[in-house]
């Protein structure tokens, strides 16, 4: 292919989203509308991304961070007047230019591509993607001539009755031959209904000077749909968690029920998982096969082995190996790392703790900054005492060790590999490695208490 940069433009406010965030990084599937936009640019094979930047410029810049090429616009003069600001990085630029808003997070790299090949092996000095809409209010309409060509673009409040008739709308998509773009850009002027400079402008001034304005339009009109409220965010996050959803379907994995699923996009799972009803996998999450994901789970970047089962639980940025099983309702903070074949039950919450291979904490327990090695049991109820009131400390405990229920273990502490804790016990000092702690009063028996007890009344 030519060789392309894309052009982005962000820096409106959006002000119908009546938010302090900037429009652009407000997420559909967990994502910024622009990363979205980003990401087609570059799937689609543009090695460049330039994006023009104004309002809350820098928070938009630290939001992506920098993987593009950022330009700042002062003042927001209009569409032409923006992408005119890139002019200045692209001095020596042959190549295609192709336009895109940061606020169409539909928008596929298939569609972009087909845009991309269709101009470049025509030899358009433009073309415009187009979409037919039932409803084309607001939008600029595509004028075409008698033989079909398109002759001009004309924006919604400049357009005569006839022209405000058309159906076939301008989705502000674009590929145009980049010298002819800067040359015409240097001819708009901001004579219109909106006072600013119209990047459509450009369309009618290459067409005088005989360059050819070509058009592809789009199958699926709900790829460029443009988010300017948070009515069309909530469509727009529709759409993309059905597609995320068939896609995970093709690939293999079981969706019990996709009505009320919810799963951002990124997110990898293994083939043969299943997902139940309930579940919400968010963020950075890599599950593997055959996993049985939920009913009723939140999982955020997570990653997990195969043959993992989470039922009811809470999961956040923690790693969990092969074979682990989780829940029903067990709560899985950040920095918990849980080895192959360990078994959390029921009521259990755990804090950036590691947990060994085969280890098992199977019911209402609370381990947190814990290390605790492999085929370690974990009584119903134990607690690991890891605040003082003012700072945290480590709970440390070998491999094999027995942990009696309803043992409190005061951090910092270490129970030895093969020691046993005898139920009840609030262990404050080390036990060696293979010792007996039992750490309770003397248990009282008074005999024929109840009846002495009764004939007293
Ligand atoms: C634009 C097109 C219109 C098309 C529509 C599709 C023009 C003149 N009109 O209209 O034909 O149907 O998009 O959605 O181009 N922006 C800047 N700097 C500016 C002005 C705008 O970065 O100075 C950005 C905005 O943040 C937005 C995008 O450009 O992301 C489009 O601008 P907007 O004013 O919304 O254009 P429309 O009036 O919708
Ligand atoms: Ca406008």
């Amino acid at each position: 292919m030519e060789q392309y940069i894309s052009i982005i433009l962000a820096a409106g406010k959006g002000t119908r989203m009546k938010s302090r965030l900037p429009k652009v990084l407000h997420k559909v599937c967990g994502r910024p509308m622009l990363a979205h936009v980003i990401r087609a640019a570059s799937e689609a094979g543009v090695p460049k991304n330039i994006v023009i930047i104004g309002h809350e410029a820098e928070t938009v810049r630290q939001t992506i961070g920098p993987e593009v090429e950022w330009v700042y616009q002062s003042e927001q003069l209009g569409t032409g007047h923006a992408v005119m600001q890139a002019e200045p990085l692209l001095a020596d630029f042959e190549g295609q230019v192709l336009v895109l808003c940061g606020d169409i997070p539909l928008i596929t790299p298939n569609t972009l591509t087909q845009l991309m090949q269709t101009h470049t092996s025509s030899g358009n000095a433009v073309t415009v993607l187009t979409a037919l809409m039932d409803d084309p209010t607001g939008y600029g309409r595509i004028v075409r001539g008698t033989k079909g060509r398109v002759h001009d673009i004309v924006e919604h409040k400049d357009a005569s009755a006839a022209q405000l008739k058309i159906n076939e709308i301008n989705t502000g998509i674009y590929c145009f031959e980049g010298r002819k773009l800067f040359a015409g850009l240097q001819k708009i002027t901001h004579a219109n209904a909106q006072g600013e400079y119209y990047l459509t402008d450009v369309l009618s001034i290459l067409k005088k000077n005989r360059g050819i304005i070509g058009a592809v339009q789009v199958r699926d009109p709900d790829e460029t749909m443009g988010i300017n409220d948070r009515v069309q965010l909530a469509k727009a996050e529709k759409i993309l968690l059905q597609r995320v959803l068939k896609q995970l379907m093709i690939d293999g994995v079981t969706i019990i029920n996709p009505q009320n699923t919810y799963i951002e996009a990124g997110v990898v799972i293994g083939p043969d998982s299943i997902v139940y009803p309930g579940t919400i996998i968010e963020g950075k999450c890599v599950l593997g096969d055959n996993c049985l994901i939920g009913p009723y789970t939140r999982l955020k970047d997570v990653s997990t082995g195969d043959n993992v089962t989470i039922q009811n639980s809470v999961v956040l940025e923690s790693s969990v190996r092969d074979n682990v099983t989780i829940g029903p309702f067990a709560y899985i903070r950040p920095g918990t790392v849980l080895g192959d074949g360990v078994k959390v039950g029921d009521f259990v919450e755990i804090k950036k703790s590691v947990i060994g291979k085969g280890s098992k904490v199977p019911h209402l327990s609370y381990v947190g900054d814990a290390q605790i090695g492999e085929r370690v049991n974990v009584g119903a109820g134990t607690i690991t005492c890891n605040y003082d009131g003012s700072k945290k400390s480590l709970t440390i405990i070998g491999n094999q060790a027995f942990i009696g229920s309803n043992t409190n273990l005061v951090a910092p502490v270490e129970v030895g590999a093969d020691a046993v804790i005898g139920a009840g016990s609030t262990v404050t000092k080390s036990v060696p490695e293979g010792a007996l702690c039992v750490e309770r009063s003397k248990q009282m028996i008074y005999l024929g208490w109840t009846a002495r007890k009764n004939k007293e009344k």
